[in-house]
């Protein structure tokens, strides 16, 4: 490791805990959300194994398999996430807040920023937002534009956004391959500070570069998903 915690073999870190698939569920295992929403669903992975009622959010679904399984109601919107929000609320059809909500639709900054900040409003303090792929393993993942290989864009720049302009967020980075899982909690669904600064927040943050991340690694704190498979280490950081 050098200074900034960047191996010798170009890996900017290394996620050697649960699939990230895995820990949505395990979490939603002993958690037992009742109100589920996510935001980018493609095949359906993810929704598959939601057991309680779901909103989904797609502009193109490509679901391979049954993706509705026990769940008492699942409504499927094939739109941006943006015109979702726009002409609807989740509250509608999930007849509650949501508990547990999965954001892994399109990879660049500013739209996760929407997406985080119009999600919590939908949301109770102690609901929990997952977010995907915002721990890049390296720096070739994260362009803005999808040209080859593996792409997790720039999404990752939300983490240093939030702990700025959100210190009374609690987040916690989990080390779930492939490019991680952050869960984020003690959320105000009152809190306007997103999207009141979004224009600025978004010029601070959009030309910063993979230097930027390196640095944001090197004070980072994974928690190892490994211990996070019991009860009591689960609702020690999560409760609904
Ligand atoms: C990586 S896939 C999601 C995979 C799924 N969550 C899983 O774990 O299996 C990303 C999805 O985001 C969707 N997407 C792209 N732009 C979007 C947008 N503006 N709003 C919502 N979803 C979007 C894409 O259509 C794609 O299906």
């Amino acid at each position: 490791m050098n200074a900034f915690g960047v191996n010798n073999n170009g890996t900017l870190i290394s996620h050697g805990g649960i699939f990230y698939t895995k820990m949505i569920d395990i979490l939603a295992t002993f958690l037992n959300p009742r109100a589920y929403f996510e935001i980018g669903t493609d095949a359906g992975v993810s929704l598959k194994a939601m057991k309680c009622a779901s909103v989904a959010v797609d502009p193109q679904f490509r679901l391979a398999e049954n993706v509705i399984g026990s769940k008492p109601s699942l409504h499927m919107f094939q739109m941006p996430s943006d015109d979702f929000f726009r002409d609807h609320s989740p509250i509608d059809y999930l007849r509650r807040p949501i508990e547990l909500a999965f954001l892994d639709g399109m990879h660049r900054f500013e739209y996760l920023l929407r997406d985080f900040s119009n999600t919590e409003r939908y949301c109770g303090k102690n609901s929990i937002i997952l977010l995907h792929d915002c721990l890049p393993t390296t720096t070739e993942m994260i362009s803005r534009v999808h040209t080859r290989g593996a792409w997790a864009g720039d999404v990752w720049k939300i983490l240093p956004a939030l702990r700025k302009y959100r210190p009374d967020l609690q987040i916690t980075y989990l080390d779930c391959p492939p490019t991680g899982l952050v869960a984020i909690t003690n959320l105000d669904p009152d809190s306007s500070t997103i999207l009141d600064g979004y224009f600025s927040i978004v010029r601070e943050f959009i030309e910063v570069d993979g230097k930027a991340l390196k640095e944001f690694y090197s004070r980072l704190a994974l928690t190892k998903s490994a211990d996070l498979q019991s009860h009591e280490e689960i609702t020690k950081l999560f409760w609904l």
